[in-house]
């Protein structure tokens, strides 16, 4: 292998050649695939003497050509990653022919063409293109496609490629052929093709001008029935694009296909999206409410990047969230208004706090827009990852409101469309469609880390005053010592001692005063320490700060408990609520978390479960609300608060903690599970899901008791339950413990569902998440069980025991699975990245797995570029 190369923005350089039509032929076969393209070439400078070179990755050269010539050895270079034509006519434009044999059977990286049950198919973002033709394989080349699929008839029926159908026939040998053209210049990272037995769902949309766009969802026959609510879901993002934004869809024909084996969650691929099967198959028996939100989400997602991604896409990778930052902004907004917008934000925030906050502090930190990478593919490793960018974004929204944010995405694709640009295209048109001034908030594209934000409050009496003051800092991160201030939105609401929202009339700052007439308001902190006044405020408030997350920022303020406690029991924001319970909650796991390590005997301030208590019987709240917000911050949340992690302490007091809520508040919480119980058939709306999400958190409760009395309980939930949602809950509820009650259900659920793999896979991952003591074992013992597959491994699972048994367990995975997949082994290597945190036995156990990595055979750039950073 040739030493890992790293690839810096700072180079970016315009391509010397555009590509403006690129016709694609491919003759699928058993053995191999011949790849044929022919491109219309043309120099970016007339006369130009430059070179074209062109990425490949494990291609046969079977020939090239120019303007029909066939080329020699010794008129082109080939090495293992590119093929270079030194010599090219000087015209403005020519025509390229290249020919190659490729192996799809063979290929198990699914990244670029391969197979899935049998199944031709394709991903190409982020450089997957590569690994089906020479070209040159970077966004900023657009071209017209048209894709020519020929193979076997009866064991391929179905040809799909982007664009629209053309023609079709049969062809000699029992072969037959599809031809295939999109009207749209594209990025060949948004190619696609797709070959074999399939069925389809077939429906329609009218979009707004009267377009007739005929739908269509693939999967294997067998499979057609669980394809109704992903149907329900595109019909219902297509119709949200046209009212929230005025995006209507630009073909004839949206393609869908779900397949077992895929990376990712899905891809969008100009009007041929292909989806993991998991986010598109769905059954009240075989989905929980989590999945039918999931197909939802992600099916919007994909779809919404028709717009943003595909009509406007990106310059380099380095501007990926351009697209994705957006997308996944559109996507939240999206399943908000299908749902509640304030549990939709508290689980985008959770997301974030979980999966994004750690990565900025760890060894892969990089900013929303990274200076350099050495494999694109690990920007994608780990989930969500596109948090933050989608963070960025609806700061805009909230600094400019809902119609000036408009006139900002209407400007970028009058701008734009056709185009490949950048992050700063994106701001600019947000800035000049509405004349605003965003002072340093570009920082937030350039520099890593999560800021910490500190606010100091004080009121004064005489002067009818009430102050807050914020200093703002962004931690070092690799490459990163020291940081610039950034422009922090900060919407705040002041609460008078009847817990009502004050109507705010001034606040003074940076020597000038500001009216205002409203309950809340931005204020504007760009600096590293600046100060707000508010006038002719009665008596001290309590300040709600960072209304519905205003700013991915970590907080601290001065609020005491007790205004913590009125926060939780009053704020008219519902988000800053639930902010309220979980700011209490992660104080006092850490100061339990003290006593613990000092033999202290743990004891729970029962203000904590008079509050939580309190919004468990609030009949007036939402119920979903009232399910998060009685559920405690997780394990790893309480680790980021801490100098040395202390994974043991922690298990302990989250587990303490539980235990005491449960036995505190067991008639309330019965009372949920008795009162939220339905026989009718499973519905897939807020109300019903809200329900469901409240009960099942209560007997999940009530079964940590161990009690045999709710153990009997979840036992006749497991077997009542008429849908998964409710089924899969009373599972994960009974096999918190230990026991043989845990055994006989954990068998009977797989009995049942052997046969149905995406079940199977959450049976799998509930053992492997799995927190009971001696899990590693039981974990090892499953990698025996007929129905694993390490080409579909799960991750998560009781990693940090201290023996390092969970370490040793994932290092030797990591090592066998990155010769068949370096994208999921790398994905499984960012588990190791935050060894530095815990204690000293730890750090030494998890450094010697990264050294055994490193010293691995053969290791893919995607496992170096991780496992080195880890331990740099
Ligand atoms: N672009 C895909 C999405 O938005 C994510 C993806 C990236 C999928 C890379 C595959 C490979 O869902
Ligand atoms: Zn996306």
């Amino acid at each position: 292998m040739d030493a890992p190369k790293e690839i810096f923005l700072k180079d970016y350089t315009k391509p010397d050649y555009y590509f403006e039509t690129v016709d694609l032929s491919f003759s699928l076969g058993e053995e191999k695939t011949i790849v044929s393209s022919l491109i219309k070439v043309s120099p970016r400078v007339q006369g130009s003497s430059a070179p074209l070179v062109l990425d490949g990755h494990d291609l046969k050269l079977l020939s090239v050509k120019v303007e029909g010539k066939l080329l020699k050895e010794g008129d082109y270079q080939l090495d293992s990653r590119h093929l270079t034509l030194p010599s090219l006519p000087a015209k403005e434009s020519f025509v390229l022919e290249i020919d190659t044999e490729i192996y799809p059977h063979k290929n198990t990286s699914l990244d670029g063409l391969y197979k899935s049950s049998g199944n031709f198919c394709t991903q190409c973002e982020a450089e997957g293109f590569r690994k089906i033709t020479f070209y040159q394989d970077r966004p900023d080349i657009m071209a017209k496609y048209t894709c020519r699929v020929e193979a076997d008839k009866s064991l391929y029926p179905v040809l799909l490629s982007n664009g629209n159908l053309i023609s079709q026939g049969d062809i000699e040998g029992g072969r037959h052929f599809a031809l295939w053209e999109d009207p749209f210049k594209k990025p060949c990272y948004l190619f696609a093709l797709v070959a074999g037995q399939l069925a389809s769902r077939d429906d329609t949309f009218t979009t707004r001008s009267g377009r007739e766009v005929s739908l269509k969802i693939w999967t294997p026959a067998e499979d057609l029935p669980k394809t109704a609510h992903a149907m329900y879901s595109l019909k219902a993002a297509m119709k949200w694009d046209e009212d929230v934004f005025g995006l209507e869809y630009d073909l004839d024909l949206f393609n869908i296909v779900a397949v077992p084996d895929f990376n990712m969650g899905a891809m969008e691929n100009k009007s041929l999206n292909i989806f993991n099967s998991k986010l598109v198959l769905a059954s009240p028996e075989t989905a929980t409410d989590a999945d039918y939100a999931a197909i939802l989400g992600v099916i919007g997602h994909e779809y919404f990047h028709n717009w943003t991604g595909n009509r406007v896409t990106c310059r380099d990778w380095f501007q990926l969230s351009l697209k994705e930052g957006l997308t996944v902004f559109r996507d939240q907004e999206f399943s908000s208004d299908m749902g509640s917008r304030t549990v939709k934000r508290i689980a985008d925030v959770s997301k974030l706090r979980i999966y994004q906050f750690p990565q900025d502090a760890g060894p892969m930190a990089h900013p929303v827009r990274p200076h350099s990478y050495i494999k694109m593919d690990n920007f994608y490793t780990g989930k969500f990852l596109f948090a933050k960018g989608a963070e960025v974004v609806r700061m805009y929204k909230t600094l400019l409101g809902s119609e000036g944010f408009r006139k900002g995405i209407d400007l970028y694709f009058q701008r734009h469309d056709e185009q490949a640009v950048t992050c700063e295209d994106f701001f600019a048109a947000m800035r000049d469609a509405n004349s605003a001034d965003f002072a340093n908030f570009l920082q937030w594209y350039s520099q890593a880390g999560t800021p910490v934000v500190k606010v100091a409050s004080s009121y004064n009496a005489e002067a009818r005053t009430f102050s807050l003051k914020f200093s703002q800092e962004i931690p070092p991160t690799p490459g990163q010592p020291t940081k610039e201030a950034t422009f922090i939105p900060v919407v705040v609401g002041l609460l008078d001692s009847s817990g009502k929202d004050i109507t705010l009339s001034s606040v003074y700052h940076d020597g000038t005063l500001q009216t205002i007439s409203s309950s809340s308001t931005i204020l504007r902190v760009t600096k590293k320490e600046e100060e707000f006044v508010f006038s002719d405020i009665a008596e001290r408030p309590v300040p709600s700060l960072f209304r519905g997350f205003s700013a991915p920022v970590r907080v601290e303020t001065d609020l005491s408990d007790d205004d913590l406690f009125f926060l939780l029991a009053h704020d008219s924001d519902e988000f800053n609520r639930w902010e309220a319970g979980q700011v209490l909650a992660r104080k006092l796991m850490l100061n339990l978390v003290s006593d613990f390590q000092q033999n202290r005997p743990l004891v729970l301030n029962p203000k904590f479960i008079q509050g939580l208590g309190s919004v468990l019987s609030d009949s007036t709240l939402d119920k979903e609300f009232i399910a998060k917000a009685i559920t405690l911050p997780g394990e790893g949340e309480i680790m980021d608060m801490m100098a040395v992690a202390d994974p043991d302490a922690v298990h302990a007091v989250r587990k303490f903690v539980r235990k005491q809520l449960a036995s505190e508040l067991k008639t309330e919480l019965l009372k949920i599970v008795e009162n939220n119980r339905s026989t009718e058939a499973y519905v897939f709306d807020h109300p019903n899901m809200a329900r469901r999400a409240l009960k099942n958190t209560a007997l999940a409760y009530l079964a940590s008791l161990e009690d045999p009395s709710y153990v009997e309980l979840a036992l006749s939930e497991y077997k009542l339950a008429t849908n998964l949602t409710d089924q899969f809950a009373a599972l994960a509820a009974l096999a918190q413990n230990r026991g043989k009650t845990r055994d006989n259900v954990l068998a009977d659920f797989y009995n049942k569902w052997q046969g149905d793999y995406l079940v199977v896979n959450k049976w799998f991952l509930l053992q492997s998440s799995s927190d009971i003591p001696g899990n590693v074992e039981n974990v090892t013992k499953l990698l025996d069980h007929p129905a694993f597959d390490l080409r579909n491994p799960n991750k998560a699972m009781n990693f940090h025991a201290k023996d390092g048994s969970g370490y040793k367990f994932l290092g030797d995975i990591v090592v066998q699975l990155d010769k068949i997949n370096p994208q999921v082994a790398s994905r499984m290597v960012s588990a190791f990245s935050r060894w530095k945190r815990y204690d000293e036995t730890r750090q030494a156990l998890a450094k010697a797995q990264l050294e055994m990595i490193m010293s691995a055979n053969g290791l893919s750039e995607n496992v170096f570029e991780i496992a080195s950073k880890s331990l740099a």
